[in-house]
């Protein structure tokens, strides 16, 4: 069956050129930056929705499962791919980082999709996941939306932070380093703030990046 994500692409396309969205995606691609990988090295985004983070970041390769904002992303210079996260069609060490944004909370199987971007991660790859907790209140604005019908956000199970940090360990990832954003309030106008390294309780986006666990 087709997702929001499939049927309403160009909408939350658009979302990005609003002056709310324009913010937000300034705030949280600061709070990615400093974390993702640059490179030598292929690195792959997975649930790349139209691309505009994988753009910004100049990641090489984009997956999705659905086409319509992969055609967005394609535009944005990003090679898509289609397919499930849950399984990669990416031979194992393809990449040097694997990058995933607000995009384990809509899969059914999140852990899934660890165990897979373990897989295809070169041993001195990094992992980093941007997550909108759901021990924040940006979390919880959400979630209550979702449940009050919003297109998006009704497919979202947003988790804490903890059990973000348990399905990577689970994945045999280990932690090493993190940068949040978002500590003000969820409001409709939100305002400038800097991202700070480290995890900070209650912010709204943190970005998590981890290694995988030394082989013995
Ligand atoms: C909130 S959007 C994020 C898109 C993009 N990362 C961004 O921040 O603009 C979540 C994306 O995850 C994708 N997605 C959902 N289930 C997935 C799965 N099992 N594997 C890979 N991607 C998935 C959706 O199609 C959607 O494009």
């Amino acid at each position: 069956m087709p997702t929001a994500f499939e049927e309403l692409a160009a909408r939350y396309d658009a979302w990005y050129d609003s002056a709310h969205g324009r913010l937000l995606f300034a705030l949280e691609l600061a709070c990615l930056r400093p974390l993702v990988p640059p490179g030598p090295g292929l690195r792959l985004e997975v649930g790349v929705g139209s691309g505009r983070f994988s753009a910004a970041l100049g990641l090489e390769v984009g997956l999705d499962p659905a086409r319509a904002p992969l055609r967005l992303a394609a535009r944005r210079a990003v090679g898509a791919v289609q397919g499930a996260g849950e399984q990669l069609p990416f031979r194992d060490g393809t990449f040097a980082g694997v990058l995933f944004v607000v995009t384990l909370c809509f899969a059914d199987d999140s852990a899934a999709l660890l165990g897979e971007a373990r897989r295809v991660l070169a041993p001195s790859g990094r992992l980093v996941a941007g997550v909108v907790p759901f021990d924040s209140a940006w979390g919880r604005r959400y979630e209550t939306q979702g449940r009050a019908g919003h297109p998006f956000y009704q497919g979202a199970r947003f988790l804490t932070l903890a059990e973000h940090r348990r399905l990577l360990t689970d994945a045999g990832f280990t932690i090493a380093g993190a940068c949040s954003t978002l500590t003000q309030a969820p409001s409709d106008d939100p305002v400038e703030e800097g991202a700070q390294a480290g995890v900070v309780p209650g912010a709204g986006f943190v970005a998590l990046q981890a290694r995988v666990w030394p082989q013995v």
